[in-house]
């Protein structure tokens, strides 16, 4: 068969191998320990949902609806499309599963493998991983508060809270912004010819995406324009006064950034997102949305939530030379093997010790004595076991210690404890 071109990871999507894990797993581990600390319990959702579900949750104007979709017709005819973000389909399964009849306020997260068709680049993948959390049914202000603060305390706990900021800002209800969306049509309107034209296309979709335009002519005109601060009504601005005051008294720094604006046009009320210092990057990103369950067919529920973006965490932690701690204690043993017999009983050995919690390696394939010892000193193990083929019929094993290279041979029935009596002894 005529070999065909090298097939290559789709673009935009990639290969997590093992030496990326380590810091993964770190950052979710860190995360869930707090989140299941504060009462929130796992929840997974399919890769898939109806494309609908997207198109009335996240909104039709949005990039994400527009532009940026896996959607496709399965060969059964349903619309179907790659998860985009995890709220829309945690408040699907909320309503799906009756959740608004068990105690409120449910408190969920998930960690889940997400697909937008952006343009890639550095920190913008096509499929990237979140771990979210949504706390549904609490229009308290302190829901708000207190998942910023879990928020502040996983970047706290990860090492990195000295390096990136909190951003926040309100961005009303249906009430204060008719208001406030006039006021910058107002603004803009004979400012067009200044702006780039994206923004031009974005005065009349959606005026409030200008605010965020990073273009420097137009980052210099939305400096000025009016702030939504200004257009909340009390109940709004009493919201928002409480969660500062929360983070306040909680010692969590912030930053009043009137101008934060999120793609996804459920939110809100408190908006927020977690940015790298330097280049004002984000790496979560959050806040309330009061209407979706409505919107998404069920009775009045409020609710709210944030997801942070793994890859982009993992490699901020890398660019910060953050020491991620290894999952699993040093080795402090080595087994090796010589022969068949030996080879058969190494299996079963290694069982023993893993049982016994001993940080064993071994390696079962080798068959040359000086390659594994090879692997036994770069390891920097304390101890290596040898089970030749004389051994194996003796019942024995040899005790190489690695420092003095002295080997005396034992029994083979309590070399466990034997391993465990020298290491602590030593
Ligand atoms: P989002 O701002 O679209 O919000 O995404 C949250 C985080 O996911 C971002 O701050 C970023 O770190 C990461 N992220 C987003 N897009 C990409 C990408 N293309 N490549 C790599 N990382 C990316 C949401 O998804 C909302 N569902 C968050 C939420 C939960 N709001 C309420 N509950």
């Amino acid at each position: 068969m005529a070999k065909g071109k090298q097939i290559q990871s789709v673009k935009g999507m990639h290969d997590i191998l093992p030496d990326q894990w380590p810091s993964r797993d770190f950052i979710f581990k860190k995360a869930k320990t707090i989140l299941e600390d504060y009462d929130f319990e796992r929840i997974e959702t399919p890769v898939l949902e109806e494309t609908e579900l997207f198109e009335r949750g996240v909104g039709e104007g949005t990039d994400i609806v527009e532009k940026e979709m896996y959607s496709f017709k399965t060969k059964g005819g349903d619309s179907v499309t790659m998860r985009p973000e995890g709220t829309a389909p945690i408040v699907r399964a909320y309503i799906e599963h009756g959740m608004k009849s068990l105690p409120q306020p449910v408190k969920l997260y998930y960690l889940s493998p997400m697909f937008r068709h952006e343009q890639p680049q550095g920190g913008r993948l096509r499929q990237f991983w979140q771990i979210g959390t949504e706390f549904l049914g609490e229009s308290s202000f302190s829901a708000d508060a207190e998942l910023i603060f879990i928020l502040w305390k996983i970047f706290e706990e990860i090492g990195l809270k000295d390096s990136v900021t909190l951003q926040i800002s309100s961005i009303g209800d249906s009430n204060c912004r008719p208001d406030y969306k006039k006021a910058l049509k107002d603004y803009y309107k004979n400012k067009l010819k200044k702006v780039c034209v994206p923004c031009r296309v974005k005065y009349k979709k959606n005026v409030f995406r200008m605010l965020d335009c990073i273009q420097q002519e137009c980052k210099e005109i939305s400096a000025k324009a009016p702030q939504i601060f200004d257009f909340l009504d009390d109940e709004c601005k009493t919201h928002f006064k409480n969660v500062l005051e929360f983070l306040e008294e909680a010692k969590v720094p912030y930053i009043l950034n009137p101008y934060l604006v999120r793609g996804l046009d459920y939110y809100t009320r408190t908006v927020f997102e977690i940015w790298t210092e330097e280049d004002n990057i984000a790496l979560a990103a959050g806040g309330r949305y009061d209407k979706l369950i409505e919107t998404l067919g069920s009775q009045k529920t409020e609710a709210a939530g944030w997801a942070i973006g793994i890859e982009r965490v993992a490699e901020f932690l890398k660019k910060k030379e953050v020491k991620i701690p290894k999952a699993k204690p040093e080795p402090k043993v080595f087994l090796a093997q010589l022969g068949d017999l030996a080879k058969k009983r190494s299996l079963i050995m290694f069982e023993q010790f893993r049982k016994a919690s001993v940080t064993l390696k071994a390696s079962f394939t080798r068959d040359s004595i000086k390659s594994q010892l090879r692997i036994a000193n770069k390891l920097g193990v304390r101890f290596t076991l040898i089970l030749g083929q004389r051994e194996a019929l003796d019942g024995t094993i040899i005790l190489r210690d690695m420092e003095s290279s002295v080997q005396e041979t034992l029994p083979l029935e309590g070399i466990v404890e034997v391993i465990k009596k020298r290491l602590k002894e030593k």
